[in-house]
């Protein structure tokens, strides 16, 4: 069955050769091959004003730059976040990204009453975050910490479920093989949309 897939690339550098873009091409070109619909949303290149205020939060518009990319989460049934891990943590601007497209007031609102419907819901959601040390050191020696507020914390608290996610360490001492083979992954799982 065909699905509506978004593909949030959360690298704050706009430039085509870094990993998480190439990722991203080849989950879409899996996507494309298997007739899913996808659209696009590259952190890198928006404008992304960063909140600093509950009061701005709470009360003030999404910017412009933020409404196609707020819409195209509303549309999908499947959302990818990929993103470089820094400092242990996903880069500021994809926070800030998030901190502004999940707002109160707007259509994609964190509730406050912990039983309503969440403005997600019934959507299933892939998170795929590089990194310069290995995956296992990550997931056992640091308890994929971010990968797990990311998971918890916010896609989880606005509906998404289930929530699925690939860890791709030691990036840089890779070699083309192997990151060959990761795009081929990649591009497997947009066939499946999963
Ligand atoms: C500012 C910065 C902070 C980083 N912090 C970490 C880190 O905490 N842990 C880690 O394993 N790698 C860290 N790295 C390495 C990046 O995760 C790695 O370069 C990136 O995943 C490569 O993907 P890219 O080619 O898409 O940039 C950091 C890199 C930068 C530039």
């Amino acid at each position: 069955m065909s699905k509506k897939i978004a593909i949030i690339v959360g690298h704050p550098d706009p430039a085509p050769e870094r990993y998480c873009r190439a990722l991203a091409n080849a989950y879409a070109e899996g996507a494309a091959e298997a007739s899913h619909e996808v659209r696009r949303i590259d952190v890198g290149t928006l404008d992304i004003p960063m909140l600093k205020s509950q009061m701005e939060w709470k009360s003030s518009p999404l910017p412009l730059s933020l409404i196609d990319a707020q819409q195209a989460l509303l549309w999908a049934d499947h959302i990818v976040i990929i993103y470089p891990l820094w400092l242990g943590d996903v880069p500021a601007k994809l926070k800030a990204f998030l901190e502004q497209v999940l707002r109160p007031g707007d259509a994609l609102s964190l509730t406050a009453k912990p039983f309503d419907r969440k403005p997600l819901s019934g959507k299933s959601a892939r998170v795929v975050v590089t990194m310069g040390m290995p995956a296992l050191l990550y997931r056992w020696g640091f308890g994929a910490h971010s990968l797990k507020s990311l998971k918890r914390n916010v896609l989880w608290f606005v509906g998404v479920k289930p929530i699925r996610d690939s860890v791709v360490g030691m990036i840089e001492a890779k070699n083309p093989n192997q990151r060959f083979r990761w795009l081929e992954r990649m591009r497997e799982l947009g066939r499946q949309a999963c």
